[in-house]
């Protein structure tokens, strides 16, 4: 199973400064010493992290795939056919979400030439879509070979249940009672797992991602029909306290020991 390094985090905290450091860059040359696979990077329109800048320089320097994360926005598009990665992932993108929430609307009517325009350019064009057969059937009818499962609902519940999240100004509004949070979590992984199994079977590469963290990641890549995670926030969370290397390769081991 691949480990998609999302390196967005590092922008964060540069542009929490607005100067020049921490660079990218320097994370992508780690990231390949203890053998990541891939590095993702989401462009976004606000620009809130990653810059074009950053674009340029991980896609013209990494020695790995770059997998780059984008809305469906004829000027991203523009900017990323011209660089040209190896892979697009498109992400729905609302302004004022603090994170990606929920999959890509599979009925936007640019989505379809979108894609056509970087499977042309050459790039890989995957899509960022919620659990569920429909969804599936709808990406492959869209041309993609690629597609990357929501893990949101997923994590979200997953720390309700298992973390001192419950306790946390920020806690999500689901059920206190644990019978409930253990049922919709296994709702919710049952779900994952079946949408891989049917993914795989329609010929599609399964990926998936967010919100996944040390302890949550077993789960999710127990499932074997999966060949790719894309992990940032717990990684680079952690890397702060222990440093990247060590934080790349616990998660690394984590996803190991689950296979
Ligand atoms: N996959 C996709 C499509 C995403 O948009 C993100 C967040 O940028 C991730 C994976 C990684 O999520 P997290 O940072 O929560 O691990």
């Amino acid at each position: 199973m691949r480990l998609g390094l999302n390196i967005d985090h590092i922008a964060t905290l540069r542009e929490a400064r607005k100067i020049h450091e921490p660079d990218p860059l320097e994370a992508v040359f780690i990231a390949k010493n203890v053998g990541v696979d891939l590095i993702t990077l989401h462009l976004r329109e606000d620009r809130r992290h990653i810059h074009e800048d950053d674009l340029r320089s991980v896609i013209k320097h990494a020695p790995m795939p770059i997998n780059v994360e984008c809305a469906i926005d004829p000027q991203i598009t523009k900017i990323i056919c011209n660089l040209r990665p190896f892979k697009v992932t498109l992400v729905p993108e609302k302004r004022a979400e603090i994170t990606t929430e929920g999959g890509l609307n599979l009925e936007h009517p640019q989505l379809l030439p979108t894609i056509q325009t970087y499977l042309e350019h050459g790039i890989e064009a995957a899509l960022f879509i919620d659990p569920g057969l429909e969804n599936l059937e709808r990406a492959r009818a869209l041309g993609v070979r690629v597609v990357e499962l929501h893990t949101g609902r997923f994590s979200n519940l997953f720390n309700s249940l298992h973390s001192n999240f419950k306790h946390h100004k920020n806690r999500l509004d689901f059920p206190q009672e644990p019978s409930s949070l253990k049922a919709l979590l296994d709702e919710s992984l049952q779900e994952l797992e079946q949408s891989a199994l049917a993914g795989e079977k329609m010929g599609l590469e399964m990926c998936a991602g967010h919100g996944l963290n040390y302890f949550s990641v077993g789960l999710v890549a127990r499932i074997r029909a999966l060949q790719e995670l894309n992990i940032g926030h717990a990684i680079m969370s952690r890397a702060i306290l222990v440093g990247l290397e060590r934080a790349i390769t616990d998660m690394q081991e984590a996803i190991r020991r689950a296979r």
